[in-house]
């Protein structure tokens, strides 16, 4: 076993501090990682402040952070696609049954038995799963994923929940060229949203509540710029979307948008709310409208996105902020 530096939160009130964690020694199907880059998730902070409680209830010490990317430092005996030096990157799961139908199709997302990177019973050491908020990590190779090499890797990072969770639903509901797609919320996963919808051809209409979010919208890929609280913009969309991609964190009224799908449209619930969200039955029944959820995405997608992302020199924009382990 070896000592980790990471922060952790105490309590769902307290900030995050240095702290110690155990890091298993890489066992023959192990790959570990010296972690440079992890991004800083939303669910991070509804995790860290214990507001998944009625799903996820958290076990403090927690170490957040599942968007992460490093360098290998040594890889068990029965490794065989990673080795000491390359890139690697690790997402929201680091393990699964691998048995179940939901596996062997590659969608360890939807696995009963799957083992998310934190605040997850560990099958290795006891306790709790501990992410990327960390100097290092240890990871079963099946969960490892490959770096195209010319992507910054900053930038790399929140591929690994925000990139995967917009990227997986918009292939699923087919966004192509020719569709009309809308992006509720422009945080780190609508930016995305964004940036994979344009790449994919589609008209992109972002919707926002705020309005000094305009241009960044429009240099992330957005065709138009929507704000939200304006009734009468809200109007001109009725009826006419495709898809619809969700990604507020927080309570908003979901109808709004429910009402701008064309016949047969669906919206993709991605943001995580803390409250239930209401649905209008109208908003549903009249053009046969679907609302749906997706979370993350399966390991064979993930690599999918990130070779996709490799081809379109496509990364996330970041906020560099430094952790200072060193004390
Ligand atoms: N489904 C999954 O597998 C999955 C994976 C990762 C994250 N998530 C969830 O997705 C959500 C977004 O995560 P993120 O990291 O992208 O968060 P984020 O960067 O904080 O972005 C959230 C965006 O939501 C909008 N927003 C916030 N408060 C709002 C309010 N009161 N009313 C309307 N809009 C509001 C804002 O966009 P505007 O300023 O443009 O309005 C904000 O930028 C979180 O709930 C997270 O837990 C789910
Ligand atoms: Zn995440
Ligand atoms: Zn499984």
């Amino acid at each position: 076993m070896n000592n980790a530096k990471a922060f952790a939160a105490a309590g769902a009130t307290s900030p995050l501090a240095l702290t110690t964690i155990p890091r298993r020694a890489p066992e023959e199907n192990d790959v570990q990682i010296e972690i440079l880059f992890c991004g800083v998730c939303h669910s991070d902070l509804h995790q860290v402040r214990d507001e998944w409680n009625d799903v996820m209830p958290t076990v403090y010490p927690c170490v957040p952070g599942h968007e992460i990317v490093g360098r290998v430092t040594a890889v068990g005996s029965a490794v065989t696609g990673f080795k000491a030096g390359d890139l690697a990157a690790v997402g929201c799961m680091v393990d699964s049954d691998r048995t179940c139908p939901e596996c062997q199709a590659g969608q360890e997302q939807f696995c009963a038995n799957f083992t998310l990177t934190y605040n997850f019973p560990d099958t290795h050491l006891g306790g709790v799963t501990y992410g990327g908020y960390s100097d290092s990590i240890v990871v079963d190779q099946r969960f490892v994923l490959h770096v195209p090499n010319n992507l910054d890797l900053a930038g790399v990072a929140p591929l690994l929940c925000a990139g995967i969770t917009t990227y997986s639903p918009m292939r699923h509901w087919g966004v192509s060229e020719g569709k009309k797609v809308g992006v509720v919320g422009l945080g780190g996963l609508g930016h995305m949203g964004v940036k994979f919808a344009h790449a994919l051809g589609a008209h992109v209409v972002v919707f926002t509540t705020s309005p000094n979010k305009k241009e960044d919208a429009l240099r992330l890929g957005a065709d138009e710029v929507v704000l939200s609280k304006d009734a009468a913009e809200m109007e001109k969309h009725t009826s006419s979307f495709d898809f619809i991609l969700d990604a507020v964190s927080a309570d908003h009224d979901i109808n709004a948008y429910m009402n701008l799908l064309r016949r047969d449209g669906n919206l993709t619930l991605v943001g995580a709310p803390q409250k239930p969200l209401s649905v209008a039955a109208f908003a549903l029944i009249m053009g046969r409208r679907s609302l749906s959820g997706s979370p993350i995405g399966g390991i064979p997608e993930t690599q999918a996105m990130l070779n996709f992302c490799g081809q379109h020199n496509l990364t996330a924009d970041v906020v560099l902020l430094s952790i200072n382990t060193s004390h």
